[in-house]
């Protein structure tokens, strides 16, 4: 006999657009159970690594306007983000700062008292809010906080969910494995926001949290949702030696060079507009361009970089708005940036797809809403612009919230609870991997797919790597690496490294099938064997499907409401 839980609503994922999520369901209703699950402890969601801002027109007074940050998006997205996702984002996000500020958020200041905004890259105005460059610490704890005021909100922390249970049509519930005891359970409940943030441990070289593995997007994969457009992976242009832990766009916003060996701002000839500013898709294709070209240093782990250089900055601005990214350069590369270049390379930091969605958030699958980076509403098209993620974890973590509390409100009566795949899953984790035997070491597995990765579907691309990647990647799941050495049932990290890898291979897979398909360069997605960009064959989303045998591809229509696509320039 499985142990139950059973609740109203059901939030996996406690970083910005779960934690955003539970409390617009809490204040729309306080007789809704809720129940936020998360496989960390709140304060390790990756959100908290958020860095440098989170965009919104805050001063039309000053010149900017809620026009400009839509076009700026819609520019920034290649032409592929849908345009009515765009602005609902842009008109929502205003009051999404002053709420954040109403609950306690300490923004930054400007010196007449107002909140702080800085430059990023792709914009034509400052407009992305921060708070020193730890926004997501900041943003986290004070929704955190606003959380503990609300009854009917319960954390579940530490609980790993492995799948999502429906009847064909309606949500009924998931599966999850209680991580402090091992033991296994199913939550039943009426309504479920998937809030599981990026995936970007998919690759070696990465800016995100060691957890930030693909469980949330594999979850809805199996349960017969699409992903939508998952070949579009961001590498951001400053990552630093050797670990690829971010360096904040706004060191660039506030007036960081990029420097090749020549001493040169290179940038000047690939972006003579916006230079070090331009999207960061362009950015990180220009450095590439630089290292292949010869223009590079060699790091001492003999890793190909450029300088990123802000000592003109002045320590005390340095210490002042960007005291995290001198810290991370001390500690983890023993630079200071006050006195010394750093050295960066573009790593992965964002997956523009995900779980297809519509501008409501509302999956394939009735009473499931996807919310934050794990969804694709495709706000961001083929290349999202800097601090429009903190924002959209905002805007849809309000938007799920509100309308999954109203679905549990209106009290559609429940439908059987089917067993049998509560049954079939369990069998799966436990007889398929807990139980599992095998000589391949999983770390190693681990470690081989993510080199894949980032050898053959990095900045660039082309049909041979992404083929070769493909055919690596499955020789490499065939192999016998699904077994759990460590046989205990309390706290089994074994047992989660290992759930998560058998995620990872079939979200891997998704994202290079996705990427052989797309014959285009487009936003993040730079083929060099098909260097332009093709409307007439690609303006559209790309979704896949989950098959026992082969990932099934479809396409979907882009949503154009005033912009027709036009060449992008910086
Ligand atoms: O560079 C950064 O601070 C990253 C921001 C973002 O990805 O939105």
């Amino acid at each position: 006999m499985v142990n139950s839980i059973e609740l109203d609503l059901l939030i996996v994922g406690s970083g910005l657009a779960g934690l955003r999520a539970a409390i617009q369901a809490a204040k729309t209703s306080s007789q809704i159970k809720i129940g936020v699950i998360s496989k960390l402890q709140v304060m390790r969601s990756h959100s908290v690594s958020a860095e440098g801002g989170t965009a919104a027109v805050l001063y039309p007074e000053d010149g900017d306007a809620i026009e400009s940050h839509v076009y700026d998006t819609v520019k920034g997205s290649d032409f592929l983000g849908d345009q009515d996702v765009i602005e609902r984002l842009v008109y929502e996000m205003p009051s999404e700062v002053y709420q954040l500020e109403h609950w306690g958020m300490p923004w930054s200041r400007r010196e007449d008292g107002r909140i702080g905004q800085r430059n990023f890259g792709g914009y034509s105005f400052p407009r992305a809010t921060y708070a020193q460059d730890k926004v997501g610490f900041y943003e986290m704890q004070t929704l955190y906080d606003t959380c503990q005021k609300f009854d009917n909100i319960e954390f579940y922390n530490e609980w790993f969910v492995s799948s999502i249970i429906h009847d064909g049509q309606r949500f009924c519930g998931i599966t999850a494995i209680e991580l402090s005891s091992g033991n296994f359970y199913t939550f039943k409940a009426k309504a479920l926001i998937i809030a599981t943030g990026g995936a970007g441990r998919l690759y070696s070289f990465s800016t995100y949290a060691l957890a930030s593995t693909p469980d949330g997007l594999d979850m809805a994969f199996r349960a017969g949702m699409a992903l939508k457009d998952m070949e579009f992976v961001q590498f951001h242009p400053t990552g630093i030696l050797p670990s690829g832990i971010l360096i904040t766009e706004g060191a660039r916003g506030e007036g960081g060079y990029l420097l090749n060996k020549d001493g040169e701002r290179f940038m000047k000839r690939y972006a003579p507009s916006k230079l070090e500013l331009a999207s960061r898709d362009v950015v990180s294709r220009a450095m590439m361009t630089e290292i292949n070209e010869g223009r590079g240093f060699k790091h001492e782990t003999g890793v190909d970089c450029l300088k990123l250089d802000l000592r003109h900055l002045g320590k005390e601005l340095i210490i002042r708005k960007l005291p995290a990214i001198r810290e991370i350069s001390l500690k983890f590369s023993g630079v200071d940036p006050t006195n010394e270049p750093i050295d960066v390379r573009p790593v992965c930091h964002y997956m523009m797809g995900g779980i297809h969605t519509n501008i409501d958030g509302a999956t394939e699958i009735q009473g499931v809403w996807a919310a934050g980076e794990v969804a694709c509403n495709s706000v961001h098209g083929a290349n999202r612009l800097g601090a429009n993620s903190t924002a959209e974890c905002l805007v849809w973590g309000k938007i799920t919230g509100e309308l999954a509390a109203k679905y549990v409100l209106d009290g559609k009566s429940p439908t059987p609870f089917p067993l049998h795949l509560v049954a079939a899953d369990e069998k799966r984790i436990f007889d398929g991997i807990f139980r599992g035997s095998g000589n391949v070491n999983p770390y190693e597995a681990r470690q081989e797919l993510t080199e894949i990765m980032n050898e053959k579907a990095y900045v660039f691309r082309n049909e041979r790597d992404l083929v070769e990647g493909l055919k690596k990647v499955r020789e490499l799941r065939q192999k016998s690496w699904r077994h759990v050495d460590d046989k205990a049932k309390e706290y089994n990290t074994n047992f989660t490294n290992v759930m998560e890898l058998d995620s990872m291979f079939r979200v891997a897979e998704v994202i290079l099938v996705g990427a052989i398909a797309r014959k285009e360069s487009r936003g993040a997605h730079a083929r060099t064997d098909y260097p332009d960009r093709d409307d007439k064959n690609f303006l559209h989303h790309t979704l896949v499907y989950y098959d026992t045998k082969e990932p099934i591809l479809k396409t979907h229509p882009v949503t154009i409401t005033k912009y027709k696509p036009v060449e992008r320039k910086y």
